[in-house]
């Protein structure tokens, strides 16, 4: 089955959220023209994926489910990056997981040009995936290291038969090599000849070899040093506009999302607490826990560093095998109130484009 939502949560405006009245940042211009103009790619549309946890080695019988991700919602615009930030153990890589149809999620809709990636056929996935791809977080695992750099980049390309003839394929890789910033001899390297931000590169070569639509980054620049992420961040948004690519951009913090990103939704839990547009979240967070996170991004002013000192959140997240009642931060939140352990809080959208969860404020 496949639905079309006229106020989706976590849909993006039809106008952007942010204007001053002095004129307008380039990300906001741009970010107006793509949501007034760009059709939606990717509705996800109330997400659930709750592993079993089962116990018996013979007769194994479900005992309780991990809620890795639980009922989340949002879409994503053609040309669009959504930032999707966290803390560890969230549910982010369960989410493009879902995407990628590698865990077949519990419940809910994933549209994709109108597919339904939930419910297609074994055959259909397999021709759409052509089209999703992923960029992972470690660049030192996630190539093989037996394979030469070229064997890797044109593999995808033999998988789904894009590049059938073998010298196409070659000139392919030279192209892609080029076009991500690597000298086309890599291509007879092996992946241990190379920096963990050139690997990285690859991976995004990889990526692209099958000139995919959406690409789930999953942590693509956490683990590298800061100075290598702003080069890759670059990579990414120029590849972004020069092929109209649709990002979802995975992170557990919130400061590398901000360059890259049109909006932002932030996790917690297995649930999204905020979505809005990038500026909007960060000059005016209104849920608790985004709240928390911004307080955690370092400021070199050390005045704003003590007022903000107060935000940080206490103690750990919970397990997702056994979440809080009612709004599963009431035990780290600030700002609780009795009702918050019996009250689901609905996901509502306070200002245009901004949805917050959380019935205080
Ligand atoms: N296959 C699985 N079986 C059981 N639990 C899982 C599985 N995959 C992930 N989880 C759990 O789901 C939660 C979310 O994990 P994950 O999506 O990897 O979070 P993140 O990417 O935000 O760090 C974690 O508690 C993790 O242990
Ligand atoms: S609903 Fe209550 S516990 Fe949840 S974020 Fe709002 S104030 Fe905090
Ligand atoms: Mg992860």
């Amino acid at each position: 089955m496949t639905a079309a939502y006229v106020t989706e949560p976590g849909a993006a405006p039809a106008r952007a959220a942010v204007r001053s009245e002095d004129g307008t940042s380039p990300r906001e211009r741009d970010t107006e023209r793509r949501t007034v103009t760009a059709p939606d790619l990717i509705t996800v549309h109330d997400l659930k994926m709750h592993f079993p946890v089962t116990e018996g080695a013979l007769v194994p019988r479900v005992v309780a489910h991990v809620k890795a991700v639980d009922g989340i919602s949002f879409t994503i615009r053609k040309g669009e990056t959504l930032g999707l930030v966290g803390e560890s153990g969230c549910g982010k890589t369960t989410t493009g997981r879902c995407i990628l149809r590698l865990e077949l999620a519990t419940a809910g809709e994933i549209l994709f040009d109108g597919n339904n990636l939930i419910e297609l056929d074994r055959k259909s996935m397999n021709a759409l995936r052509q089209k999703i791809q992923v960029i992972f977080q470690d660049p030192y695992s996630s190539l093989n290291p037996r394979m030469k750099i070229g064997e890797i980049i044109a593999e995808p390309m033999q998988v789904h038969r894009t590049e059938p003839d073998r010298a196409a394929r070659a000139a392919r890789v030279t192209e892609l090599l080029r076009l991500c910033g690597l000298d086309p001899k890599f291509a007879d390297r092996y992946p241990h000849e190379m920096s963990g931000g050139q690997r990285q590169r690859v991976g995004i070569a990889r990526a692209l070899s099958v000139r995919p639509e959406f690409i789930i980054c999953d942590e693509a620049i956490s683990a590298l040093d800061v100075s290598i992420q702003a080069q890759i961040i670059n990579l990414l948004e120029d590849l972004r506009d020069e092929f109209n690519l649709t990002y979802l951009f995975i992170a557990h913090d919130l400061s590398v999302v901000r360059h890259l990103c049109h909006r932002v939704a932030v996790m917690y839990l297995g649930k999204i607490v905020e979505l809005a547009e990038c500026d909007e979240l960060y000059n005016n967070p209104m849920h608790p826990y985004t709240q928390a996170l911004l307080a955690a991004v370092p400021v070199p002013d050390p005045e704003v560093e003590r007022r903000r000192a107060h935000q940080i959140v206490k103690g750990e997240v919970p397990s997702p095998m056994n979440p809080p009642s009612g709004c599963v931060f009431h035990p780290r939140c600030r700002l609780a109130v009795e009702d918050c352990a019996r009250a689901v809080p609905e996901f509502r959208e306070l200002r245009l484009g901004h949805w917050v969860a959380c019935s205080v404020i």
